[in-house]
């Protein structure tokens, strides 16, 4: 990747990250905020352990610049993608618990539980999840709270029952641990354990940004198509990565016995995947015109990244 655009998102993606990790160092401060009775060392302690010092930061990029789009106040942008971060943390967190995916490594570091312990983990998730709520609720967001209200709606289900943690559900049923050996819809489980939150991160600009609603839809179906893609490469990275790179095992979901689409396709089936729907993220952008350019590249870069 070395053409100008290529360039420009590398930096642009490295400015997110930057930036998004100042107003997490700030949100998980240790000074109390209105109604707080006290903020526990050992919690703040593994909160920021796993929300701290790592990651893409992709998903606050997707808030950030599907906002830009409509031209919405940056540091809006950057605290209502703090708010899905803190989402997205808090699954990692828990998906790599002993009775999930039960994994020792993460962004290059021992997992939390293994820094710390099982009940420590559960509440650092706990707390994160419900911090991303405080977070997207507030003033900062947008001046008109009917704007703040969809958006806390929207974040509540891209998370929940028909979005990422339903979407966990299915992936350990996909295992056959509950003894159900029913047929596994990938396309479905991938929609919901990672589609959701990287969707909310695209239509999140467009709920900050009041657009129209075929702004609106374009941004869905981009997010809907690059979220599936995000999973898929996941997957073959889980096969073809090494675990220096990726910071992360790798050969984790064969061993758990997982059903993803290198299960279901094959390698280069997979890979046909990932680049018709980058297609289709790329077309759904065509109404933005110039101004999409930025989340063209982020689904290229989803489907070329290596960690
Ligand atoms: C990992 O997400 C979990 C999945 C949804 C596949 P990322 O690959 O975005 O993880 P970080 O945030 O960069 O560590
Ligand atoms: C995790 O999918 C998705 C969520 C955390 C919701 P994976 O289990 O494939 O993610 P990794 O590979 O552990 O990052
Ligand atoms: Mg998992
Ligand atoms: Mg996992
Ligand atoms: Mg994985």
């Amino acid at each position: 990747m070395t053409t100008r655009a290529a360039t420009d998102f590398a930096a642009r993606l490295d400015q997110t990250a930057d930036d998004t990790e100042a107003v997490l160092g700030h949100l998980l401060g240790d000074g109390l905020l209105a109604d707080e009775i006290a903020r526990p060392k050992r919690l703040m302690e593994a909160m920021r352990y796993s929300s701290l010092g790592g990651g893409k930061r992709l998903r606050p990029f997707l808030v950030v610049e599907s906002a830009a789009v409509f031209g919405v106040s940056r540091d809006a942008a950057l605290l209502a993608g703090a708010a899905l971060e803190c989402i997205h943390c808090y699954s990692l967190i828990h998906d790599d618990l002993p009775a999930m995916d039960d994994s020792d490594l993460r962004r290059g570091r021992p997992t939390l539980h293994k820094a710390t312990d099982d009940a420590t983990a559960i509440l650092a998730g706990d707390a994160l999840l419900t911090l991303a709520f405080d977070i997207i609720t507030r003033d900062e967001i947008h001046q008109d709270p009917n704007v703040r209200l969809l958006l806390t709606r929207a974040l509540a289900r891209a998370s929940g029952i028909g979005g990422m943690v339903g979407g966990q559900m299915l992936d350990l049923a996909g295992e056959g641990r509950f003894g159900d050996r029913e047929p596994v819809d990938v396309a479905r489980l991938q929609q919901m354990k990672t589609g959701a939150l990287l969707r909310f991160g695209c239509i999140a600009g467009a709920l900050l940004g009041q657009a129209s609603p075929d702004q609106y839809r374009a941004l869905d179906d981009y997010g809907r198509a690059l979220g599936e893609a995000f999973q898929i490469a996941d997957d073959l990275l889980d096969v073809e990565g090494d675990a220096a790179s990726l910071g992360k095992p790798a050969g984790a979901d064969a061993a758990l016995g997982k059903t993803t689409f290198v299960t279901q396709l094959g390698l280069a089936g997979a890979k046909q995947r990932v680049s018709d729907l980058i297609g289709t993220a790329d077309a759904a952008l065509s109404i933005f015109g110039a101004k999409g350019d930025v989340l063209r590249a982020a689904a290229r870069f989803v489907a070329e990244r290596k960690n």
